[in-house]
């Protein structure tokens, strides 16, 4: 196949006036080309419309690349595959913050760092105290995220890059903690301090589950599955939460601020909410001779209802971390002795979408929200929880985003415009008039 001709610029004529604009074509490293529009409204007069921004790149970024038609997902040139067999959660967040894979010092700096940031401050307690006792927790982590800003107020100079970086490894060692202690507060058990002497994951787990009254026996799976878990979720370059994160960021409002907003960004359930809303659904369908009946639900309209971890805005062929978390679904109920029949209904719901002309039309697959849960459930941890698993991991990326967006000099506050529909200009009339 020929190279693509590589276009340095293309015109726009206005079929009405007959007037030209030359507009620049901008390219990456690799990925589509994009024209820069950023003169349009000066020279024509005109915007360009694109809600959900199906065909707009908000910003240029090095941090994670996704091809989705091939099913491509890198996170700074590492393919997830690699990173998913061969890297640890702590590791890839190193690399998504600071673009290059730590040596072994490095990785020891960077995990002391983090360790000893990971205790929350005890004012935090009477905080989470403030909320009702059972609320949902995604509803305590962005309201406690949020609150961070005014514990840590005294180093909040986002100029300075020292305070920056802080502000990150503070946010990456404390959300575990905080997630945890939202979640004990809901069953009213006492919160457990994070053990330094556990490494990331196997500290979560034991913050969620430890009790004062006996050791907490994890099997070695766990904190395996969790990790890997937390590595495909880390990332996923300009996806709803993330781009609320860098618009945040936009503005110059302080780290904690903008993870909070991505936080609750997060928690639709037409982003990283599917996961809940994965298992309500796998739930409400019940078994696999009912899968038909949701199958044709879903492909119908009226009926409001969608199949949740299915379909994505980018990828039109499997997401690559659905694959994976597919196969450690497997091994993970297997290693635990968990007999779900929630997976039978998940395999067979998969197959019948997969071979329905609708699901294949649309190009709609099982995303990274569809098995999941799946695995959460067998970690015992409960559903409420899931989107407070995805937001953990998240947060990698959103603080890798907000940190490259202060490096970048074409930043600037994120302000779109729109095409306006209401009344043009009347007279006010007095109320003794209407
Ligand atoms: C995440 O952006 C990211 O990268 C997100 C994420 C990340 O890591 O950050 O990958 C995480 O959010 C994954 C997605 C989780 N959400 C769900 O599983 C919820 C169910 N999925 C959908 O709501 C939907 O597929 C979206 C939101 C994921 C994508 O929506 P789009 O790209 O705006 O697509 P659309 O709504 O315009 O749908 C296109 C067509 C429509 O039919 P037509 O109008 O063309 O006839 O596909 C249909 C939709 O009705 N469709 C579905 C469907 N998803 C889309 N029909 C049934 N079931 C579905 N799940």
């Amino acid at each position: 196949m020929s190279a693509q001709p590589v276009s340095t610029q293309v015109v726009l004529t206005d079929s009405a006036t007959n007037k030209s604009v030359n507009l620049p074509v901008l390219r990456g490293s690799v990925g589509p080309a994009a024209i820069d529009i950023g003169k349009l409204q000066k020279e024509t007069g005109m915007f360009t419309y694109d809600p959900g921004f199906m065909s707009t790149a908000s910003c240029k970024s090095a941090i994670t690349y996704i091809d989705g038609d091939a099913g491509v997902l890198l996170y700074r040139g590492y393919p997830i595959e690699q990173l998913a067999k061969q890297s640890t959660f702590l590791e890839t967040s190193y690399l998504l913050v600071n673009g290059e894979l730590p040596n072994a010092q490095q990785f020891s700096d960077f995990e002391h760092l983090v360790t000893h940031h990971s205790m929350m401050h005890e004012g935090l307690k009477t905080f989470l105290h403030g909320f009702h006792y059972d609320a949902h927790p995604m509803a305590m982590l962005c309201g406690t995220i949020g609150s961070l800003a005014a514990f840590y107020h005294d180093n909040l100079d986002i100029e300075d890059a020292d305070q920056r970086k802080m502000a990150a490894v503070r946010l990456i060692a404390k959300i575990p903690t905080i997630a945890a202690a939202c979640y004990r507060y809901t069953i009213g058990w006492p919160i457990r301090y994070p053990r330094n002497n556990l490494e990331y994951c196997t500290r979560f787990l034991h913050m969620m589950f430890e009790v004062p009254s006996e050791p907490l026996h994890l099997p070695a799976v766990a904190a395996k599955a969790l990790d890997l878990l937390f590595i495909l979720h880390a990332d996923h370059e300009q996806n709803a939460s993330t781009s609320t994160v860098r618009m945040v960021g936009s503005t110059g409002a302080n780290p904690y601020a903008c993870v909070a907003a991505g936080i609750a960004a997060l928690w639709g359930p037409a982003h990283g909410g599917a996961n809940e809303a994965v298992l309500k659904m796998l739930d409400e369908i019940g078994s696999a001779d009912q899968v038909g009946k949701a199958v044709e639900r879903a492909k119908d309209k009226n009926s409001g209802f969608r199949l949740m971890g299915f379909g994505h805005r980018v990828y039109k062929n499997f997401d690559p971390r659905a694959t994976i978390i597919r196969e450690m679904c497997y091994q993970v109920l297997n290693d635990l002795g968990v007999h779900d029949p929630l997976l039978e209904v998940a395999l067979k719901l998969e197959e019948a979408a997969l071979k329905d002309p609708y699901f294949i039309e649309r190009k709609l697959y099982p995303n990274v929200d569809f098995y999941s849960g799946l695995i959460y459930k067998a970690l015992k941890i409960p559903k409420e929880m899931f989107t407070v698993m995805f937001a953990i991991a998240r947060t990698s990326g959103w603080v890798a985003h907000w940190l490259e967006q202060h490096l970048t000099a074409d930043t600037k506050i994120g302000r779109p415009r729109q095409i306006y529909t209401g009344p043009i200009t009347r007279e006010y009339t007095p109320i003794s008039k209407r």
